[in-house]
């Protein structure tokens, strides 16, 4: 047999396609439910707040899969946070960590409500403050004050990053954000996205709950994302309960209580995603098949524009005898039209389906109308029934906006 788990029967990914059409995204409301609850569960220290970063996946219907499982969200952008709150967050469930805002989207992310801002350099920490005391901070209450977090840049510890500011100009900081009578009450670390190692995150702890102790008036932890995902069914797994483990005892032994904020991005919603394709064609160069499908980098962009590896398996049964070196190849002659490169699968055959698995995170949300093809549908698996969560775009995507003289 394959070596590899198919994610459902052959009979129900025809049936899939035949009512949806291929290519389709497709993701498991169960698995996605399960990785929730997994990870929620694997941090003990009750203060805590998980924050869903839906820079990886936009999809409204999978975000109120967060909301019912009371995780918040974590906005990259204004354009996050909108849909978050269309997907019916609360506004002081979003949490802003990003980067580079102007004015006109800052007062857009105070006007909607959201409270808490970890911000990325002294000259945007005056700019919000700026805002807030022109525009804001009359009409504010102690419920809505916006809560002010700095982003952190150690190279010891977050590495080789454009993001964040330094220790050394905290007091700066802190002085600006005192003047317009809030504080500064979050540290905000990030790792890094796509890091499987536990370790790296484990042997940081410590340290930044040291340099958090710099901040007069610290009462929050954001410790970000960047959490791993084993796209390598035999790779090395993040330990979420090794992880929660560490992150509890460390903050259990501080002498006062602090809340505690995660923004799992990948390592939440990546497992429950799959592309399904169809086999458009088959052709053999010496040993190599190569398969042409009917999607395209433009839908599934990380495995030949970003180096990411997904795997990709067939329906069909076969011993791995009988597995062959593939490259698979999308509906166009651009030359980085891959959707992966020395694959092992089966000898195939037009209309054969295969999935691209572990899609959920930084799949659809990073697909585009590069190469001018429109992209697949969305559907949800949930409570053995699927159903349609975005639809599939037709030609006339192409001309939305487009001004005909
Ligand atoms: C501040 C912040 N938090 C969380 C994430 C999510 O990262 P990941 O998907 O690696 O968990 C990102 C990704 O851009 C980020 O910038």
């Amino acid at each position: 047999m394959q070596n590899f788990v198919t994610p459902f029967s052959r009979e129900f990914a025809q049936e899939l396609l035949a009512i949806y059409g291929s290519p389709l995204y497709v993701y498991d409301g169960n698995i996605l439910r399960e990785t929730i609850n997994h990870i929620t569960q694997s941090i003990a220290y009750p203060h805590k707040q998980f924050q869903f970063a839906t820079v990886t996946n936009g999809n409204v219907s999978l975000l109120q899969i967060f909301r019912q499982c009371e995780w918040g969200l974590h906005a990259n952008t204004p354009g996050d946070a909108f849909l978050g709150l269309k997907a019916g967050f609360y506004p002081g469930k979003i949490v802003y960590s990003g980067s580079n805002l102007n004015a006109k989207e800052f007062a857009e992310l105070l006007d909607w409500g959201v409270t808490t801002f970890n911000l990325d350099c002294v000259a945007q920490l005056q700019l919000f403050c700026d805002i807030y005391i022109d525009k804001f901070a009359e009409k504010s209450t102690e419920e809505t004050k916006p809560k002010l977090g700095l982003r952190l840049n150690l190279p010891e510890l977050t590495g080789d990053s454009r993001i964040g500011v330094r220790p050394e100009e905290f007091s700066e900081v802190i002085k600006i954000t005192n003047s317009v009578g809030l504080k500064l009450s979050s540290l905000h670390f990030y790792r890094g996205t796509g890091t499987n190692s536990t370790k790296a995150f484990t042997q940081v702890i410590e340290p930044i709950l040291g340099i958090c102790q710099l901040l007069p008036d610290w009462e929050y932890l954001d410790f970000g994302g960047g959490f791993g995902y084993p796209y390598h069914h035999n790779g090395v797994a993040f330990d979420w309960q090794t992880f929660g483990r560490e992150l509890t005892a460390a903050i259990e032994k501080l002498d006062k209580k602090i809340q505690l904020i995660i923004e799992p991005g990948r390592a939440a919603i990546a497992g429950s995603g799959k592309l399904l394709t169809k086999v458009i064609s088959v052709k053999w160069q010496e040993d190599k098949q190569i398969v042409g499908v009917d999607t395209t980098v433009a839908n599934l962009s990380v495995p030949s524009v970003h180096g990411g590896y997904r795997e990709i398996v067939s329906f069909l049964e076969v011993n791995k005898s009988d597995l062959y070196l593939t490259d698979v190849c999308g509906n166009t002659t651009y030359s980085r039209d891959y959707l992966g490169k020395n694959c092992q699968l089966p000898s195939l055959k037009e209309g054969d389906i295969l999935a691209i698995l572990d899609t959920g995170a930084y799949g659809y949300v990073m697909s585009s109308h590069f190469l001018h093809r429109p992209r697949p549908a969305e559907i949800l698996l949930e409570k053995n029934q699927h159903r349609l969560i975005r639809q599939r775009e037709d030609y006339n995507i192409l001309l939305n906006g487009q001004i005909f003289s």
